[in-house]
């Protein structure tokens, strides 16, 4: 009897720690992340890119090794980019650049890797920009002076 009675009186206090970490109530204005109601239609703040002109942009941090390297100037008069029409191969494409000391205001060479079907024949390294690659901007963007939403806690080792 005594026995049930601790076991009874254990699974009580056990709720009671549980009923105290349980996650605040949902209420419509605390659902998303635009800390309005759901119901409301804000108008979102605006963000600006950096209007740097290339060849005076500072060079941004990678997010981790490997990661493509983000836009550091403004893209605004490259955009879009076409079939008929890529500024950013103007001047990006520069293989004769491979295993050079990058300079300052120089446009970093698109690099080897872009040159290679990495489908088919990885490894190796063709003399046209393979056609995966053509569309850069998606994966290399600009950045805004928007603050992260949610705080991140990923870490990376520095690449540069
Ligand atoms: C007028 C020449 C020019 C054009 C057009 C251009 N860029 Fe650049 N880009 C540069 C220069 C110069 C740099 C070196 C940073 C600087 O000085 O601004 C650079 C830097 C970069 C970097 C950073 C490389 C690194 O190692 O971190 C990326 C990514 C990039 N550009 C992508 C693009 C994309 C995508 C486009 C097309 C939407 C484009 N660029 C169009 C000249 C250009
Ligand atoms: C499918 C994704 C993808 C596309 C599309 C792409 N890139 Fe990249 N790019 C990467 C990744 C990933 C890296 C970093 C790893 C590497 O160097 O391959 C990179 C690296 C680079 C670098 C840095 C080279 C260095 O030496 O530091 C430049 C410059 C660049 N890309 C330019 C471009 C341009 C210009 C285009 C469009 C013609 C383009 N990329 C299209 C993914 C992409």
């Amino acid at each position: 009897m005594i026995k049930k009675h601790t076991a009874l009186l254990a699974a009580a206090a056990l709720l009671a720690v549980g009923a105290s970490h349980a996650a605040p109530p949902l209420h419509t204005d605390n659902m998303g992340l635009s800390k309005t109601s759901v119901f409301d239609v804000p108008t979102p703040k605006v963000y600006h890119y950096s209007d740097a002109a290339p060849g005076t942009g500072k060079l941004l941090p990678r997010a981790y090794p490997g990661a493509p390297p983000q836009v550091p100037h403004d893209v605004k008069d490259y955009m879009p980019v076409t079939a008929e029409s890529n500024l950013c191969i103007a001047c990006h494409a520069q293989p004769d650049l491979w295993g050079k000391k990058p300079e300052a205001g120089v446009a970093t060479a698109i690099p080897p890797s872009h040159y290679t079907d990495l489908r088919h024949e990885p490894g190796k390294v063709t003399d046209h920009l393979i056609n995966a690659r053509y569309n850069c901007n998606q994966c290399h963007v600009p950045q805004t002076d928007a603050p992260a939403l949610v705080e991140n806690t990923f870490s990376s080792k520095k690449t540069r």
